[in-house]
Order: C-alpha cells, then sequence, then structure tokens
C-alpha cells in the first residue's frame, strides 16, 4: 500500500488525487490520507506529488513510520476527496521544512 507521509502536511497540493484510479485519498485541514484498505498499489499517485511525500509502505523511513497508523487511521474519519483544488495558501514556505509532525491538524 501507498502512504502519504510528513512533506504533504500544510502543503496539501493535491496532485495526487487526481490520477488515482480508485479515489482512495481522504482529506483533512492540512494533510490528505491513503486508504490502505482502498489503495491498490497502482503506483500512479507518487510522481504526482511535488514534495515526494507519497512512497510505498516498505519504504517509508524510520522516523516516519507512524504515518503508516494515521494514513489507516484517518482515512476512516476524514471525507473522500478526488479533485485537485489550489494547494494551501502558504504551501510553498512550508514544502521544505521539517519537521513539521507536530503541525498535522485532525
Ligand atoms: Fe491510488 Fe494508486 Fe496511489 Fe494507491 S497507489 S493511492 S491506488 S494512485
Ligand atoms: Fe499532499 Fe503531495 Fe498529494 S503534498 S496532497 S501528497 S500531491
Amino acid at each position: 500500500t501507498f502512504v502519504v507521509t510528513e512533506p504533504c502536511i500544510k502543503c496539501k497540493y493535491t496532485d495526487c488525487v487526481e490520477v488515482c484510479p480508485v479515489d482512495c485519498f481522504y482529506e483533512g485541514p492540512n494533510f490528505l490520507v491513503i486508504s490502505p484498505e482502498e489503495c491498490i498499489d497502482c503506483a500512479l499517485c507518487a510522481p504526482e506529488c511535488p514534495v515526494d511525500a507519497i512512497m510505498e509502505e516498505e519504504d517509508v523511513p524510520a522516523d516516519q513510520q507512524d504515518f503508516i497508523q494515521l494514513n489507516a487511521e484517518l482515512a476512516q474519519q476524514w471525507p473522500n476527496i478526488a479533485t485537485k483544488k489550489p494547494s494551501l495558501p502558504d504551501a510553498k514556505q512550508w514544502d521544505m521544512i521539517t519537521p513539521k509532525k507536530h503541525l498535522l491538524e485532525r
């Protein structure tokens, strides 16, 4: 399954949702997640993300392992998103900043 990780926080470019053939992205205030139950591992979304936030579960770095559980959990709470929309207003400013995990809004 594919997982959205830290770089997405406060950016939310949403290019990823446009290409997903099964529409398995879910949207929170400043982050998106992928439902591991619905993702078919097509890999189309990963290259679309301008900040490389999406990767295969086995490639998630050690310091971001908690995002695997976060994607699973939040996908059940947040609404679906299947159409691109404008990124967050300060996306450019935030896209290189780490750490920003603590800024994830539920
Ligand atoms: Fe959707 Fe494919 Fe990305 Fe899974 S890998 S979230 S199915 S685009
Ligand atoms: Fe986030 Fe990248 Fe998609 S910033 S919304 S994972 S295109």
